[in-house]
């Protein structure tokens, strides 16, 4: 009876608890966080979501993006920060030991009405996330993870911006329940999706909260874009129901919605092929079936997956009847640690006994990334921080070293970095010396001069490699412990203008150390006994070896000037603060060289009388020649007279002269001569990249595939360079593969640059299309409007032709039907052959055709009709290296953990 009571008096404690829990949560889903970075505002909207503003945060700025039709509130605005070396971090709160589904996303909209598209990194507390690569003005990347948070907050950190400047336009921050995505790598990898699909899906729409209670989103299949879901199977069909699905049989409850809408192959197979951004890689990778057809009594449906290059993941047969426990269930087989390619193509067959064809519901693929644990000492750095919690510098977030250290310290090179300077000179620091400063055992520097600390100076022997303290014009009181003159590396120690007291040690007055301890009124130095004993053995030795005396009396007087005297003991000028934030453009890519002006003569003589011509292109004849100092040159003479007189050809010689890349030809000088300017570049030694793709170098010696990606990717360096690296931008508007040359160690560069520019007469230029047939751009050439895509176009040419050896018009292999080799390659690609585009003379040697099919993929993006649909080079650039990292990657094997069932005997095919 009394147990009964207390019983139900605590379950009523218990509602009301739960009901004082919701109400205080009104708007609030429990267990989301929205943050719309930049806005200003709280609101809800109209998917009941709460969005928060960021301004307490006390970084950046917000801005808002300069696209009308963009009508969701929370893409309205962002946060942006300098393009500089700090990284820049969102605290956020969480539950430790709960798993959270964790979401950026960034909408760049001109915010900054520079169209420069921002390159970035972001970061994960201590660890990489991904790189933000933003590709147009009004697309939403979004990156996702699902983390076990280990600690009380989690840090998001933007970081490193290639161009532009880094942004953020939204955080998420989704709590998930009981063990879903659990694995048993969890302590040492995130989840970083790569891909989420409802298939057979009734919209574009992404399904998302409410229909999804965690508020995943997940794509439509219907959705048009590059290598998504390409390579359907014929007879695919999509199936829909209305009726209720039992989601809790499937570990990650996936939403009803998703579930209720499959694809079935009505012909026996379900086929796709998708891009899986991150990988190639290990990931988790699972499927959801549910039968949601109504079968006959005589139905089956029995199915295999099949995995091109992993025949031991095909193996186990789908029944999804069985493993669902009947209709209307969810039955989610997968892989918790899968190799999977970026390129990733999978079938799903029936099996010979099965009535009905395969079905697919839904599909999640995430690649595992590495948790960096961080560095050693980040308790100790966020205990000092918290001292000075309203400092913006102790608010900055993250690791204190990884990915990039805090504006405040600097590291260590280890895998596990330390904390080796802590810089805080006159951030009015006051109370103690924080303490914790002593208990970072790599400590070589400390800079804590010109604050306003009291106290005494604590002792440092916990940090032995300890060379530099700066603690002068502080308020510090006390005497200098004897732990400092013991300090085995100390080697400058700054004390002056304090209220130190006491006597100084004397094994600190060493000559090889600076120390300064000035303006201490009631400092005293120690009476020096060993001064006081050097002089009675000098005087009584002096009597006798005056010569000797002399000398060492000398080496007092010396001695004391320097050392002994507290006025004076400023023996060296104290270096200025290290710089807080250090520069890291790579001076090593632009030449410092300035143009030459060369005589006819001179020009004469190097070319023996213009001799040997190496060549001509649209702009003149070129010559090869040897300067007196045996330099080997080209000389390129201009043919396109225009009207423009010495003084203009000049300034744009001098223009050209100020444009260095490795991967642009060096421009060394010029020769004006009326009717005959010249214009003087370095020689190259292995000619043009046609000879070697086309000619007879083509025949003799084959570019390997590597060899050709790492041409692209230099003349791809150059192109962008022009684009992104000068003011004002120069298009090229002449990329072809004779334009791109080969030096000794077959290293590319771009030549002819800028040269449109200076033999064109401005006024007509944009009426007169320039170019070469094959490369010229179809949208240019319509619309007359010239842009970087121009030259994007016609590098995708050239893409083609490293790919598949043809040139651009009427090669062998084209056939009949086709006259450029883009839309031969297009059509190969498009339905899947890559095999029948690559070059022959490649044989089989290239490592993974994944890598060629990034290449193709770049070359159809390039080639877009539609100028805005291109890529930009910098983007181009990025997917020549990734192909370039999975060509040089070692082959990835298939292993995985099939968890389809625990029980073999259910797959006699194992067997
Ligand atoms: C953004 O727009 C709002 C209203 O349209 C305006 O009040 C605000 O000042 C703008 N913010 C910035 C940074 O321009
Ligand atoms: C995060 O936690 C800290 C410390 O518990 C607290 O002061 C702060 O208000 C919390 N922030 C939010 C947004 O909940
Ligand atoms: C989390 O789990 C509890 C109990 O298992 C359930 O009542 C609750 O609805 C779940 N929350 C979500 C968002 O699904
Ligand atoms: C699919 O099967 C149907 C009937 O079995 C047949 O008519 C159709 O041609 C098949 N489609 C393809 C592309 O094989
Ligand atoms: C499935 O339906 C969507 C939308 O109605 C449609 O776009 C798509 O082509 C259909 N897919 C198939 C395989 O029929
Ligand atoms: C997945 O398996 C591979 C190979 O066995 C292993 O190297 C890797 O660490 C595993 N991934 C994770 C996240 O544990
Ligand atoms: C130290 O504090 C005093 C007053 O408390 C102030 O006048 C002085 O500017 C402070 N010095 C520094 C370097 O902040
Ligand atoms: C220095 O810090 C104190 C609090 O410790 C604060 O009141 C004062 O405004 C600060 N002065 C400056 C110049 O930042």
């Amino acid at each position: 009876m009394a147990a009964s009571l207390s019983r139900s008096l605590g379950l009523g404690l218990v509602l009301s608890l739960i009901i004082v829990w919701f109400s205080a949560c009104d708007a609030q889903v429990p267990g989301f966080r929205s943050i719309d970075c930049g806005g200003n505002n709280q609101y809800t909207d109209e998917l009941g979501l709460n969005w928060e503003p960021d301004t307490q945060f006390p970084f950046g700025q917000s801005a808002n993006i300069s696209i009308p039709t963009e009508t969701r509130k929370q893409y309205t605005t962002l946060r942006y920060f300098p393009a500089d070396t700090s990284k820049y971090c969102y605290p956020l709160n969480v539950t430790t030991r709960t798993r959270y589904l964790l979401r950026a996303t960034f909408l760049y909209g001109n915010f900054d009405n520079s169209n420069v598209f921002p390159k970035f990194d972001l970061s994960i507390d201590a660890s990489h996330w991904s790189n933000v690569v933003i590709y147009d003005m009004s697309t939403v990347v979004s990156k996702e993870v699902v983390f076990l948070a280990s600690s009380s907050v989690v840090s998001v950190c933007v970081s490193n911006a290639l161009t532009g400047q880094p942004f953020i336009s939204t955080l998420e921050l989704r709590q998930l329940n009981g063990s879903l995505y659990y694995t048993d790598f969890e302590t040492k990898s995130f989840l970083s999706l790569s891909a989420r699909i409802n298939f057979g899906a009734l919209s574009e729409e992404p399904v998302r909260y409410p229909d999804d209670s965690y508020d995943r989103i997940w794509q439509s299949d219907t959705i048009k874009k590059a290598n998504f879901l390409v390579d359907v199977a014929p007879g695919t069909t999509n199936i829909s129901t209305t009726e209720p699905i039992d989601i809790s049989s499937g570990a990650e409850k996936p939403p009803q919605k998703v579930m209720q809408t499959a694809v079935v192959g009505m012909n026996g197979t379900l086929s796709y092929r998708l891009n899986l951004p991150g990988f190639p890689g290990f990931g988790w990778a699972f499927s959801y079936f549910s039968e949601i057809e109504e079968l006959g009594p005589s139905d089956t449906r029995k199915f295999k997956l099949v995995i091109q290059g992993l025949p031991d993941v095909n193996k186990p047969t789908v029944n999804v009847l069985e493993n669902a426990a009947g209709m209307y269930r969810v039955y989610e087989p997968g892989y918790y640690n899968i190799s999977l390619p970026f390129t990733f193509p999978f079938k799903f067959r029936k099996t010979n006994d099965s009535t009905k064809g395969p079905i697919l519901n839904a599909l999640e693929i995430y690649k595992y990334l590495p948790i960096n644990s961080g560095s050693s000492d980040a308790s100790s750095i966020d205990l000092l921080a918290s001292r000075y919690s309203y400092a913006s510098w102790a608010q900055e977030g993250g690791d204190p070293c990884l990915p990039i250290p805090r504006s405040w310290v600097r590291c260590t090179d280890d895998l596990q970095p330390s904390i080796s300077s802590i810089v805080l000179s006159g951030r009015n620091l006051t109370g103690n010396i924080p303490e914790e400063i002593t208990k970072l055992p790599r400590l070589v520097e400390i800079w804590l001069d010109g604050n306003n600390l009291t106290g005494t100076i604590p002792d440092f022997s916990g940090c032995p490699e300890l060379r530099i303290i700066h603690l002068e014009n502080n308020q510090l009181t006390g005497g200098i412990p004897s732990s400092l003159s013991s300090s085995p590396n100390l080697q400058e120690l700054y004390l002056q203008n304090n209220m130190l007291s006491g006597v100084v040690p004397r094994s600190l007055l060493n000559k090889n150390k600076i120390f300064n301890y000035s303006g201490n009124v009631y400092l005293r130095k120690e009476r020096n006994t060993k001064k006081d004993f050097i002089i009675i053995i000098c005087s009584m030795i002096g009597v006798a070896f005056i010569l000797a005396a002399i000398s060492c009396s000398c080496f007092l007087s010396h001695k004391r000037f320097k050392f002994f005297s507290k006025e004076d003991d400023v023996t060296k000028v104290p270096p200025p603060p290290p710089p807080q934030k250090l520069q890291t453009s790579s001076f090593d890519e632009f030449a410092s060289v300035t143009a030459h002006r060369y005589s006819f003569s001179e020009l004469e003589r190097a070319t023996s009388n213009f001799e040997k011509n190496i060549g001509s292109g649209g702009f003149g004849v070129v010559y090869y020649g040897k300067t007196k100092d045996e330099k080997e040159i080209a000389v390129k003479v201009l043919t396109n007279e225009s009207a423009q007189g010495r003084k203009q050809f000049s300034n744009e010689v001098s223009l050209l002269s100020r444009i260095h890349h490795r991967n642009l030809v060096s421009f060394l000088g010029y020769c004006p001569q009326e009717g005959k300017n010249m214009l003087v570049y370095e020689f190259m030694h292995n000619g043009t990249l046609k000879e070697h793709l086309h000619g007879l170098a083509a025949k003799e010696n084959p570019l390997s595939w590597l060899r050709r990606l790492e041409i692209a990717e230099d003349s791809a360096r150059g192109i962008e360079y022009l684009h992104t690296g000068c003011t004002p931008t120069i298009i090229h508007r002449d990329i072809k593969t004779s334009n791109i040359l080969l030096d000794k160690n077959m290293r590319a560069k771009v030549a002819d640059f800028g040269l449109s520019k200076l033999v064109a007469d401005e006024t007509y230029a944009s009426t007169i299309v320039r170019g070469t047939v094959g490369y010229l751009d179809p949208d240019y050439y319509t619309n007359q409007q010239l842009t970087e895509k121009s030259d994007v176009y016609s590098f995708g040419v050239i893409l083609f032709e490293l790919l598949s050896g043809q040139p651009p018009l009427c090669g062998a292999r084209l056939g009949e039907k086709y006259k450029h080799v883009k839309d031969w390659a297009k059509f190969h690609y498009e339905t899947g052959d890559i095999r029948a585009i690559i070059d022959p003379s490649l044989e089989e040697n290239y490592r993974d055709i994944q890598s060629i099919w990034k290449i193709a993929e770049t070359a159809v993006r390039c080639t877009n009709i539609y100028s805005t649909e291109r890529p930009t080079m910098s983007e181009v650039l990025q997917e020549i290296q990734d192909a370039i990292a999975l060509e040089q990657a070692p082959v990835s094997g298939a292993v995985a953990i099939p968890v389809f069932s625990d029980d073999t005997s259910e797959y006699p095919d194992l067997r």
